[in-house]
Order: C-alpha cells, then sequence, then structure tokens
C-alpha cells in the first residue's frame, strides 16, 4: 500500500509539472489521483479495523470464564471506537437485565440518574435489537435529557445489541463527553462486527459454565450414589455378622465361663503350693488362657452387639470407678507402665455402665495392642462444661494419616487376629450416649483417642 502511495505521489509530481507546462489534461487527472488517494486512506483504515478486529476475537476466544470474557470485552470495546466509558450488560434467566458485570466508569462518573438513562438506553437496543449511535445526544430528540447527562456534557453514544445465532445475549454501550470526538457510523459499523464475535464468544462461555454447573453436580450425585451403596453393602454385612453371631456367641459363652472357672481354681491349687517346681510354669500357662479367654470374651461381646440392639439400661454411672474397673479388666503386659489421672470431682453421668465398660475395654485392649514393646497407657478424664471427658491414650505404633478415616468402620483391621468390630461398636455405643469420639495420633509416637459423654443425658 506504501508503494501505491508513493507511485500516486511521483505521478502528482509529473501531473504539476505537465499542468506547469500549460498540458490541459492535467486538471481532470489530479481529481482523478485525489479521488485514488482517498480510496486508498479508506482501504488502509478498514485494513487496520479488520487487523484490530481479528486480534479481538483471537483474544475473546481464548477467554471461557465468563466474568473474564466481559471484562476484556468492554475493554476492546473502549479501545475500538475510541470511548470513554461504557458497560456490559447481558440478559438474565428471567429475560429481564443485569448491568452489574464488566464497567468502566470512573468512579466520579457514576450517578443514579446517569445510569438511569444508560439503562433506558440499553433497554430499547435490546427490545428492538437495533444499534443506536448519536453524534450529539444534547440535540438529539429521541431522548430525555437528565440533569446528569447536562452536567456530564455527554454527547455521544454508541449501543449495540449482542446477537448470538438469532439469541439475544446483552448490549454494549459505551459514551464519549464533549472533549472528546463524537462516534461516526464507521464507529458504529466497528462495534457492530465487534459485537457479533462477543456474542458467540458469550454464548459458548455461558454453555461452558452450564456444562460445567451440571458436571459438578453429576459428580457429587454420583460419590453420594457410591456412599450409599457402600453403606448398604455394608449395613448388609453387618446383618449377616449379626445372624452369625446370635448363634455362635451363645454356643461359645458357656464353655469360655467353664474356662474361666476351671482357671480360677487350678490358680487356687497352684497357688496352694502342692505342685512343686511346675507351679511357675503352670501359673504362666494360667496367664496365657486367661488372656485368651478375655480376648474370645470382647470378641463376643462385640459380635453380639450387631445382633440384639439391648435398650440402654440409664443409671448414675461414676465414670472413674468404670475407667478403674477396665484397667483391671485387661490383662496388662509388665512393660507397659498404667497411669492414671482420674478427676476426682468428675459428677456421675447418666449412661448405661456395661456398654461404657465396653467402650473402655475396646479403647484399652487397642493401646496395649498397640505397644508391643512396652511404653506408657495413659488414661485421664476430667469436666468439660456440661460434657465429662476420658481421654485413652498410648505411646505405641501409631496410625497412618491414610487410616485415620476408616478406623470406625467396620471390619477395618490390620491386626493378624483383629476382626476390626472394637472401634465401630464403640463409636455406636458412644453415639448411643449422645457422645462423641475422636482419635489423635501421630506415627510412631502414639495415640489418644477422646470420648466426650454428656453429664446430663436427656431421651
Ligand atoms: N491405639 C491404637 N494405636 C494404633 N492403632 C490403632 C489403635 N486403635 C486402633 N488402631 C487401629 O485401628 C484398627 C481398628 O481397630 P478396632 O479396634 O476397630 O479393630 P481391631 O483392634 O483390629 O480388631 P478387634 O477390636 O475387632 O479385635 C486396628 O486394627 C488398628 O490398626
Ligand atoms: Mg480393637
Amino acid at each position: 500500500m506504501t508503494d501505491t502511495l508513493t507511485i500516486l505521489d511521483t505521478l502528482d509530481a509529473e501531473f504539476q509539472r505537465l499542468q506547469e507546462r500549460g498540458t490541459r489534461s492535467a486538471p481532470g487527472m489530479l481529481k482523478l489521483v485525489d479521488e485514488l488517494r482517498s480510496e486508498i486512506a479508506d482501504l488502509r483504515q478498514q485494513g487496520q479495523e479488520l487487523a484490530s478486529l481479528y486480534e479481538v476475537a483471537q483474544d475473546l476466544a481464548a477467554k471461557s470464564e465468563l466474568s473474564d470474557l466481559l471484562e476484556s470485552i468492554i475493554d476492546k470495546a473502549i479501545v475500538l471506537v475510541g470511548a470513554e466509558r461504557g458497560f456490559v450488560a447481558l440478559v438474565g434467566p428471567d429475560g429481564g437485565y443485569y448491568t452489574a458485570t464488566a464497567r468502566r466508569f470512573g468512579a466520579h462518573d457514576v450517578q443514579e440518574t446517569d445510569e438511569a438513562f444508560s439503562s433506558s438506553l440499553v433497554n430499547r437496543v435490546m427490545e428492538r435489537r437495533e444499534p443506536i449511535l448519536t453524534t450529539n445526544i444534547q440535540d438529539d430528540g429521541r431522548f430525555e435529557l437528565t440533569q446528569s447527562i447536562i452536567v456530564q456534557r455527554i454527547r455521544s453514544v454508541l449501543a449495540v445489541p449482542l446477537i448470538a445465532r438469532g439469541e439475544l445475549q446483552g448490549a454494549i454501550y459505551v459514551d464519549t463527553r464533549m472533549s472528546i470526538r463524537p462516534f461516526s457510523e464507521a464507529d458504529l459499523r466497528l462495534l457492530q462486527a465487534m459485537a457479533s464475535q462477543a456474542a458467540m464468544a458469550i454464548r459458548s462461555a455461558r454453555l461452558y459454565d452450564d456444562v460445567r454447573a451440571s458436571n459438578a453436580q453429576l459428580n457429587q450425585m454420583v460419590s453420594e450414589l457410591r456412599e450409599t451403596q457402600a453403606q448398604l453393602v455394608q449395613a448388609e454385612r453387618l446383618a449377616a455378622v449379626g445372624r452369625l453371631a446370635t448363634s455362635v456367641a451363645h454356643e461359645l459363652r458357656n464353655p469360655l465361663m467353664v474356662m474361666r472357672t476351671a482357671v480360677y481354681f487350678l490358680d487356687r491349687v497352684v497357688s496352694e503350693g502342692n505342685v512343686g517346681e511346675s507351679g511357675e510354669i503352670l501359673k504362666r500357662y494360667f496367664t496365657m488362657i486367661d488372656r485368651e479367654i478375655d480376648r474370645q470374651t470382647k470378641i463376643i461381646n462385640d459380635l453380639l452387639f450387631f445382633s440384639r440392639n439391648r435398650p440402654r439400661q440409664l443409671a448414675d454411672v461414676d465414670l472413674n470407678a468404670i475407667l478403674d474397673e477396665t484397667l483391671m479388666r485387661v490383662t496388662m503386659p509388665e512393660s507397659v507402665e498404667v497411669r492414671r489421672e482420674l478427676d476426682a470431682a468428675l459428677p456421675t453421668i447418666r449412661a448405661d455402665a456395661d456398654q461404657l465398660q465396653q467402650v473402655f475395654v475396646n479403647l484399652v485392649t487397642n493401646a496395649v495392642q498397640a505397644m508391643p514393646e512396652g511404653g506408657v497407657l495413659a488414661i485421664t478424664s476430667y469436666r468439660d462444661g456440661g460434657d465429662a471427658v476420658a481421654l485413652v491414650s498410648d505411646t505405641g505404633v501409631g496410625i497412618p494419616e491414610e487410616d485415620m478415616e476408616r478406623l470406625f468402620q467396620p471390619f477395618f483391621t490390620t491386626k493378624d487376629k483383629g476382626i476390626g468390630l472394637g472401634l465401630a461398636v464403640t463409636r455406636s455405643l458412644v453415639e448411643g450416649h449422645r457422645g462423641t469420639i475422636s482419635a489423635a495420633s501421630q506415627p510412631g509416637h502414639g495415640t489418644t483417642f477422646t470420648v466426650r459423654l454428656p453429664v446430663e443425658l436427656v431421651g
């Protein structure tokens, strides 16, 4: 294009010379050259406009977030037509429109009457789906002048509808004041061309938003479904355990009682010294048998919990006494040091003593099992507001982070001889008392279980 202009300049000079020499055809030609020159200037202008439109289109296509997109649209529109201020209005889901999006008004510019004016204008553009261009609004009979338009010295206004595939998306509004040049038909064309790109981009962004929203909803539904399914499977397993437990537990209970009594009497015989040197060996074996009986009894109690839902039998219960009783019931290896820190001022609580016993036998058993090399078992109680709190703390192996979530699930166990019912039962029992149980652990250092029980159990 520059080349063409240079050629034209040369031609121009040539004609000037010809004219000076008095050649007659020169004036007509000169006029022709002038026309050509202005054509070329127009073309160049259009070329630039196309280039900036292309740039805008590229930029808009890259934005999938609606809010980013709107910001970008209004920025580009302002630069494209040399406006001072503007905003993008969108058609809302209810058919009305909202303008809160992407506005570029200087803070001092915004006035309510001002807004009312631009809003009514944008309404009109959207209703008629036709653009509005006014070069001098102060003289334009179509609009009612508000005080603010006069004070603000708004001169030229441009508003175009945003339409994509026949669907109205919204409108772009821009204006200028006296000090700046008014908009022209060319500006209107340019903004309209941009608006059609922008409308398509807005439509895509909105569709994308919709898809994303329904996708999130779907994911949510799928995970809820999974959860429900898992619960169903778990419930079915528990029901099966319950059916099995009833028959097995009763079969086992009696022989265990017989064994316990037998051990007790044999132990007395040994203590009376009638067996000579074998006494020590016998005692060791009795201890072993006793521990095994403990274990079986605990399993039976846990299993029975699932087979019959015995109603709670509430009484005024001394939690400290239950904790002490627990320490006596669970066989304690010598390598484990027990620390009792029980709050003597703890009030009695309304609870089912047998059930609480089972809770703490399970927790203490776990704690002892977590310290195969020995360690410290700390049992603590205190009052906290309306709750009685008991802590069972060990310095054992700890619980890996990834197991924490599954701890209370039935059948979760990491032990060769465990069935994984202990904590599941424990939690049910605590929650049955409207209490809470939680675990905190440092792998390699130890674990603390915290049981909170309301002092006054209502209902
Ligand atoms: N104090 C603790 N320290 C470390 N790990 C623990 C502790 N308490 C529980 N756990 C972990 O939680 C799992 C589940 O405990 P839970 O008492 O429910 O079952 P279990 O002890 O394995 O078997 P069960 O109690 O039925 O004989 C255990 O296998 C163990 O991995
Ligand atoms: Mg256990």
